[in-house]
């Protein structure tokens, strides 16, 4: 381990060097334009796990963007990791509220400010440099294979199917996962579950045109306004969604599960202070540890219509539009909450509009056990780096293919992630910290040597 460690630590300019290339490769799912940069980004994962030491590296085409695979395996009688993560990125805009450019890497006070430097190419690094550390020092305890997607941020839409297909090439005994946060630098932590998703857009139509606002405004039903008032009642005084059975399968927490929770570091002032505003908002009853980790919510993404050019024109438009999600707790099922939805969303609708709801992406809650052999390697590697043993955490995020593998694969995650939530991932200027990166990479080794010592009743 020793070796391995020194290793980490001598090639830390060059493991910078080479995440650096990768940052600079635009490789946004969400946008067609980009497709080639995302199929470079697949081809660099390719070249970086090969000349790490991996096998069987390979492109796998899908109906979207490609997923890498590859695999050491050095005995099969011994235990499998499985590597996850994603090498695209959510887009960059807007552009123009970069210090820097999003795709020209810049270490700035210990960071590293790219788009995806934390989510989750940094991340997915780590693992590879990690690997590569082991290879080089002949200290890979178990058996690795790398399953890296490049279509994470916009729903992992065919990983499933791939993922179906691949069973072969997935049999293993845990999947490791770091694409989430913890505290702070000195709070390590762990996330102990994920929250789901459903994600819809709304369409509200009234006037077969845009009408002039002064001949027929007062006396035709106004999209924007109709669409306003449906989303607003959506939500009581107490912040607590009206959506017919919104919460019926949510599980509450005990008193003691709850007071465990609240437990975690956090400090409102601090919190305020630094997103700018005077006050928090969220469901009564509920702190903002809860609020984000373990109750569901409804949130506005955008909202559009009308006229929203230079100067000002007097419309009476004939649609509207919003986009719509919703995060959810474990037992909440994406596919009922989105039915909800739409019935709910129909019901509203005052007779002079119609309106259509349209599904996007789903994903359903997760928690992992904090009592597996993976989840206690990853709370005793995390302890030896940081020196302090790991929090369990719920994280607000979704990563919805977690719970697809437990689905498909019959496999739990450890989310063993290093990023921070002030690292701006999705925002402008989003960075991550050298520290972060290398503990990752000095961490990871440490995990494998546990899970596989563990394993074997060590
Ligand atoms: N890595 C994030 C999820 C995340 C971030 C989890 C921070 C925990 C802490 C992931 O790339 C992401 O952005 N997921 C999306 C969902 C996806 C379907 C677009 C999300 O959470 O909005
Ligand atoms: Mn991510
Ligand atoms: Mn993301």
């Amino acid at each position: 381990m020793e070796q391995t460690l020194d290793f980490v630590k001598k090639n830390e300019n060059r493991f910078l060097e080479e995440l650096f290339e990768l940052l600079r490769i635009p490789s946004v799912s969400a946008d067609s334009k980009y497709k080639p940069e995302v199929a470079r980004a697949a081809e660099f994962i390719r070249t970086s796990l090969q000349h790490a030491g991996a096998d069987n590296v390979e492109i796998c085409p899908t109906a979207g963007h490609p997923i890498v695979y590859g695999e050491k395996i050095i005995d099969p009688k011994l235990k499998t990791v499985i590597v996850y993560g994603h090498y695209d990125v959510q887009p960059a805009d807007p552009v123009n509220l970069w210090t820097t450019p999003p795709f020209e890497p810049t270490l700035r006070d210990g960071k590293i400010y790219a788009r995806g430097s934390c989510d989750d190419k940094g991340q997915v690094f780590m693992h590879i440099k990690a690997f590569e550390s082991m290879m080089k020092t002949n200290s890979l305890p178990c058996n690795v294979r790398f399953m890296i997607e490049g279509e994470e941020e916009v729903g992992s839409s065919n990983l499933g199917a791939w993922v179906k297909e691949n069973k072969h090439r997935l049999k293993g005994d845990v999947i490791l996962i770091s694409d989430t946060s913890i505290i702070a630098n000195d709070v390590p932590s762990i996330e102990a579950g994920l929250r789901g998703l459903s994600y819809v857009e709304v369409e509200v139509t009234g006037p077969n045109r845009d009408l002039h606002s002064g001949v027929y405004g007062g006396a035709v039903g106004n999209p924007i306004q109709v669409l306003c008032q449906m989303i607003t009642s959506m939500k009581d005084e107490n912040n607590h969604i009206t959506i017919p059975g919104f919460y019926e399968d949510v599980i509450e927490l005990s008193k003691d599960e709850r007071a465990e929770l609240n437990k975690t570091p956090y400090n409102e002032a601090e919190y305020k202070k630094d997103l700018g505003v005077n006050e928090l908002a969220g469901e009564r009853g509920y702190t903002t540890l809860e609020r984000t980790g373990i109750r569901p919510t409804l949130e506005l993404n955008g909202i559009w219509g009308g006229y929203t050019g230079e100067g000002s024109k007097t419309v009476l438009p004939s649609q509207a539009f919003a986009k719509i999600s919703m995060r959810l707790v474990p037992n909440q099922s994406s596919e009922k909450i989105t039915k909800l939805f739409e019935d709910h969303f129909a019901k509203l609708a005052p007779k002079s509009v119609r309106v259509k709801v349209r599904p996007h992406h789903g994903g359903e809650p997760v928690v992992t056990p904090t009592d597996s052999v993976a989840f206690k390697a990853a709370s005793m590697a995390m302890e030896t780096t940081f020196g302090k043993k790991p929090i369990p955490t719920r994280g607000g995020g979704s990563i919805p293919i977690v719970a697809l593998f437990e689905k498909e694969l019959g496999l739990k995650s450890v989310l063993m992630g290093f990023g921070l939530d002030s690292d701006l991932i999705h925002s402008p200027n989003e960075h991550y910290g050298v520290f972060n990166f290398m503990k990752g990479i000095e961490t990871i080794p440490l995990f494998f040597r546990n899970f596989a010592n563990l394993s074997a009743g060590k």
